[in-house]
């Protein structure tokens, strides 16, 4: 297996070569901090957040989703306290100029580049500031939003009025959120544009704890569902000081990245901090009715947050395999077959022979008709067939042969399905396909 730094470097050269991750507008050298998902990368993030979303909502009977606005009023990160405190310590080289997150040094005060001596630290908003509309005077100033939350929380009454739910209760997004970081770095770790999956979950105040404790089990349950092994996943209970300012109690949740142990999402306990500060900027009341007790309380919140990216990345990460099968070296991806972009491959064991074309292509229109994501690959050789679906992480190859065709009676109707992980074959019959990829 390759080293730890160049099983970074292997897993962002797959990613590229196959389709999954390309650095960001690379034909005009890039832009740091910023990506671009290509079709294999889409499917699996695809993946990623549908099984969120399936496990987080719809398989919830407490859960409401919205899609905001990426663009919100400014005034809603002024109640938020991001314009005030969403920033990290900034130093700049007195010497190159070079700028750097005073946090990722170390207390030298000598810079890493060239040797200059740094100059003091200052904090550096980290939202990126556009203007809306055709002046561009402070008038007309607001921000990408940089977590997705706000979107949920400025939609609280809303959904409140259309609903009428029963605390507890949540609201999930999916969507984009945007930092400017002063180092992004590591590939897909530390992003300028990122996705991120989140829930904020309303509760009675007393009632916080037993909830965290609940998303925290739904976060591991999650982990593994993607792929992600136990082993790599660790728990870490954020000291105060250096917890949000919004926070009372988090977990982050690290995983074992090939350059460190790093964060890969957050559980927070928001208290009544975000509802409270909305009502008092905007002067709408941001409450709830207790038909229980007859009063009117602000809910306190439970937030799990997870970035769509880190995740990609630790499922990368974890998945990455170099074996020898067969006599053969082989690179591979372990994926889940949860979050594989392909379930299965479909061949016709020779492409020359229209009959073994023919019947493959029926399979493959079988399997997709219900619903299996598979692709179909009729170049070069077999062994080489396996290879590339190796290297995507394709749980399951399937060949139509001359035995399907009836060359061998008792296997008229069979194909070979082949594991990617083992490499072992066995003859399963064309109509139960379907259900032994989805089991
Ligand atoms: N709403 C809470 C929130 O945004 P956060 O800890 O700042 O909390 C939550 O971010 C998650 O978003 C992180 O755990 C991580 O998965 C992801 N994330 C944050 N910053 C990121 C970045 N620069 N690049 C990629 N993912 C990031």
């Amino acid at each position: 297996m390759a080293s730890e730094s160049n099983l970074m470097e292997n897993i962002v050269s797959l990613a590229k070569r196959r389709g999954f991750v390309y650095p960001g507008s690379e034909i005009y050298g890039g832009l740091a901090g910023t990506f671009d998902y290509g079709p294999l990368g889409v499917a699996l993030k695809q993946n990623v957040k549908n099984l969120w979303w399936k496990m987080f909502v719809t398989d919830r009977e407490d859960m409401y989703g919205v899609d905001a606005a990426i663009l919100m009023n400014p005034k809603a990160w002024e109640a938020s306290g991001h314009v005030s405190g969403f920033s990290d310590p900034l130093v700049e080289c007195t010497k190159c100029k070079r700028r750097f997150r005073a946090d990722h040094l170390d207390e030298s005060g000598i810079c890493p580049n060239c040797g200059g001596s740094l100059g003091p630290s200052r904090q550096f908003n980290m939202m990126f500031r556009t203007n809306v509309g055709a002046t561009e005077d402070e008038s007309s100033a607001t921000y990408l939003r940089p977590e997705t939350a706000g979107g949920i929380f400025v939609n609280f009454k809303n959904v409140i009025d259309s609903f009428h739910p029963k605390l507890p209760f949540g609201i999930a997004q999916i969507g984009k959120a945007f930092r400017n970081e002063i180092a992004p770095r590591d590939f897909i770790f530390r992003l300028r544009e990122l996705e991120q999956m989140e829930v904020e979950y309303f509760v009675k105040p007393e009632a916080w704890a037993a909830a965290f404790t609940e998303w925290q089990g739904t976060m591991h349950a999650f982990a593994a569902a993607v792929g992600l092994t136990k082993e790599r996943v660790h728990e870490l209970e954020v000291a105060d000081g250096d917890r949000a300012h919004y926070s009372k109690r988090t977990i982050d949740f690290e995983f074992d990245y090939p350059f460190g142990r790093k964060e890969l999402w957050g559980l927070a306990y928001r208290t009544d901090f975000d509802l409270s500060r909305h009502a008092e900027a905007s002067g709408v009341e941001l409450s709830y009715f207790d038909e229980e007790t007859k009063e009117r309380i602000v809910p306190h919140v439970i937030e799990p947050s997870l970035g769509v990216d880190r995740t990609v990345l630790a499922i990368l990460a974890s998945a990455y395999r170099e074996d020898e099968l067969g006599g053969e070296k082989r690179v591979y991806l372990a994926l889940s077959p949860s979050v594989a972009p392909y379930r299965a491959a479909v061949f016709p064991l020779l492409k020359n022979k229209p009959e073994l074309v023919e019947k493959a292509r029926e399979v493959f229109s079988i399997l997709k008709k219900a619903g299996v994501s598979v692709i179909f690959d009729d170049n070069g050789n077999i062994g080489k067939r396996y290879r590339r679906q190796d290297e995507i992480g394709t749980p399951a190859c399937i060949t139509i042969d001359f035995d399907t065709l009836g060359e061998n009676p008792e296997h008229t109707d069979t194909v070979t399905l082949r594991d990617r992980d083992t490499g072992e074959q066995k003859r399963v019959p064309i109509s139960e396909l379907a259900d032994s990829l989805r089991a």
